[in-house]
């Protein structure tokens, strides 16, 4: 006996395997029964036919429910797939071991069920071809980030998620009582570690949860997200962009090389990801706020008028971000923002201290910003300024302000966030369901 998983199907072609998982639909037609397995790794076809097995087994499975836990050995042939599931082979069913008959009131029968109903259930959601190729996607878009700045000279870092101190604004801190110590808070960024860590490794990366206490609640935010953060030093705005559609680029060839099957199931036009390719078209903040406000003065309808309204200095929301995806089928630079928008570190525009050497990389389709970086201000005096007008505790930053006194040199960094970079990989509307367990402002459970 071969024990195989689904994943590797294609190689056993003819031959006998052995597949381990359980039952998610059953189909009865008289003297066969069709149960379609899934292993964790894909979703395979197994007949049962009357003749093969003894009575009482061909009973049992019959009747199995969805969900019970099987061993099942047989040959294997290729065989066309209704769409929707992954897969594309059947396996002929000579043997079944059945480790566990599922109760019967599973919750997730195979209907269409609501979404807040669906997040109840998140435990079992997973378990459905849906979310199971979100969730893989996602996972091979971390494995490919990992895996293009460990071959460039990046060093991952891990940075602390206990902080004592706001780095993204003080209005989304998650505060915690830290024993003696006073209050500390949940991560928002591990950035400022990141800039002390390119002093001693030149490159780095950390890659962790971040948390924010976002109180709007939309379908592009979450409390509790996965960040991918590089920062290098001796880097400006320019070279930073560089590294971003690199790294852009190989998370999507990879994704689009290794997660066919789940980007099948998933129907998303992969046409548009395989036309993705570097260099990434660049935008000033000003030419799109001149691109924006005339399309605010030439809308009529008074709806869309109300959201698309616009003038220099504010910050985009996601119907700005929208239309400016729109422009190009790549994703796209924005840089530039007004400093008044954007974190506190950010260093000024030469000569323009009213804009920022920011920049946003918004993802195409309208998906909107997947990343945002910036080249970090170098000199001491201004960034203690800075952290002065902000209202900042000037003693938590002691030692991030020392940093500019030994050695500091223009440097760069930037976010991606992995929730929204597989949702736009994946094609879905809402990155709730680009995270195992998501969290929201209504949901800690399950
Ligand atoms: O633009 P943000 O806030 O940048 C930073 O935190 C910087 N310190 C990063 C850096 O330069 N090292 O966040 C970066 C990215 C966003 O572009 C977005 O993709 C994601 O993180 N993100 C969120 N994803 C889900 N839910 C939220 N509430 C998010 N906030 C940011
Ligand atoms: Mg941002």
């Amino acid at each position: 006996m071969t024990l195989i998983r689904v994943e590797d199907i294609a190689k056993y072609e003819g031959q006998e395997a052995t597949v381990r998982g359980w039952v998610y639909n059953r189909t009865d037609k008289g003297k066969l029964v069709f149960l379609l397995v899934r292993d964790g790794s894909g979703f395979v076809q197994c007949v049962a036919f009357k003749g093969d097995l003894e009575e009482h087994v061909f009973d049992q499975v019959m009747r199995l429910p969805q969900e019970s836990a099987v061993v099942i050995t047989g040959p294997v042939r290729a065989d066309g797939r209704a769409p929707g599931i992954p897969g594309g082979y059947e396996i002929s069913v000579k043997d079944i071991q059945i480790v566990q008959v599922a109760d019967l009131d599973y919750p997730m029968s195979l209907k269409e069920h609501g979404v807040d109903f669906a997040l109840d259930n998140r435990h079992f959601w997973i378990r459905f071809p849906s979310q199971w190729s979100i969730l893989r996607v996602r996972a091979t878009v971390m494995a490919a980030a990992r895996e293009w700045l460990d071959s460039h000279g990046f060093i991952a870092m891990d940075t602390p998620i206990l902080t004592p101190a706001a780095a993204e604004g003080t209005t989304t801190l998650f505060e915690t009582e830290y024993f003696d110590e006073g209050k500390a808070y949940l991560a928002q960024t591990g950035q400022l570690y990141n800039e002390a860590n390119i002093f001693a490794f030149g490159k780095v990366y950390c890659f962790g949860p971040t948390f924010r206490a976002e109180k709007s609640k939309t379908r592009r935010h979450l409390t509790e997200f996965w960040m991918l953060e590089p920062e290098i030093a001796f880097c400006d705005l320019d070279e930073l962009m560089e590294i971003e559609e690199q790294l852009i680029t190989h998370i999507v060839q990879r994704v689009l090389r290794d997660r066919q099957p789940e980007l099948c199931a998933l129907k998303r036009d992969t046409s548009k990801l395989e036309a993705i390719r570097p260099p990434f078209p660049r935008m000033s903040y000003d030419q799109a706020a001149d691109y924006l406000i005339d399309l605010y003065q030439r809308e009529t309808d008074p709806e869309r008028k109300e959201l698309l309204k616009f003038e220099w200095g504010m910050d985009f929301g996601a119907p700005h971000e929208v239309e400016l995806t729109k422009l190009h089928d790549q994703p796209v630079f924005i840089y530039g923002y007004p400093t008044a928008v954007k974190a506190f570190y950010m260093e000024p525009w030469p000569g323009r201290p009213e804009v920022c050497k920011s920049v946003d990389l918004l993802a195409p389709e309208g998906y909107g910003e997947i990343c945002g970086g910036s080249e970090r201000i170098s000199d001491y005096t201004l960034l203690l300024e800075r952290i002065r007008k902000e209202g900042l505790p000037e003693s938590a930053f002691k030692w991030y302000l020392e940093l500019r006194k030994y050695g500091s040199v223009p440097h760069s960094g930037f976010g991606m966030g992995v929730e929204r970079v597989t949702a736009w990989l994946c094609g879905i509307d809402h990155i709730r369901e680009t995270i195992p367990f998501p969290r929201t402002i209504k949901r800690v459970y399950p």
